[in-house]
């Protein structure tokens, strides 16, 4: 019994990593928090708190306002293309906004439906407290603790970026610690074949 292996035919990559630029990242972004409005959300209901960003209006762009936020993630969104072996090109934010968390607040579980990237940076967490989890993308591993029992819950703190599949399911349990805590979360597109060539409809 010499040949044998076991292999993750579906694993499911997650980029983190923490900002370089650390200091001037979070005044930046401690900026925009000063001079925004956090409400809750009509189709969310009292769970969580989000920036006005968290709109169709273009007008409300939130990462026209963090230039070196932008030019941060750009990096990070390179590297982890590499990662995937998936040649950089073009992409947009289609939307980004603020969150905001404080006691007893929670997210259900969603997910950013078909967007090539999500992401979540956190400008502001309170140490130790693991509450935001994936669930497992494999319909039947959710029934199995052998196969992670569907929720993984990776450590995150002050200054982590994640980048994850927008089809990745994902929430946050009701959160016990006391503070305020901000993140920053954005949905990224891809230019695709059919915006290069479009097809001809004539
Ligand atoms: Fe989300």
């Amino acid at each position: 019994m010499k040949n044998w292996s076991v292999q993750d035919i579906y694993p499911t990559p997650v980029y983190c990593a923490d900002v370089s630029n650390f200091d001037t990242i979070q005044n930046e972004i401690k900026g925009v928090i000063d001079r925004s409005n956090f409400d809750y959300h009509s189709g969310f209901g009292e769970t969580h708190k989000l920036s006005e960003h968290f709109s169709t209006d273009v007008t409300k762009y939130l990462m026209g306002d963090l230039p070196i936020f932008s030019n941060e993630l750009n990096g990070h969104i390179s590297r982890y293309c590499q990662q995937l072996n998936f040649g950089i090109r073009e992409y947009q934010f289609v939307n980004s906004w603020m969150t905001l968390f404080e006691k007893g607040d929670y997210a259900h579980i969603h997910s950013h439906n078909d967007v090539d990237f999500s992401g979540v940076y956190y400008y502001q967490k309170e140490s130790d407290t693991e509450d935001f989890f994936f669930e497992s993308p494999v319909e039947g591993a959710k029934l199995s603790a052998a196969y992670y029992g569907g929720r993984i819950y990776p450590p995150t703190h002050t200054g982590l970026l994640m980048l994850f599949p927008g089809w990745l399911y994902h929430g946050v349990d009701k959160i016990e610690a006391d503070g305020k805590r901000y993140s920053i979360s954005f949905n990224i597109e891809f230019k695709k074949f059919n915006d290069i060539f479009p097809v001809n409809v004539l």
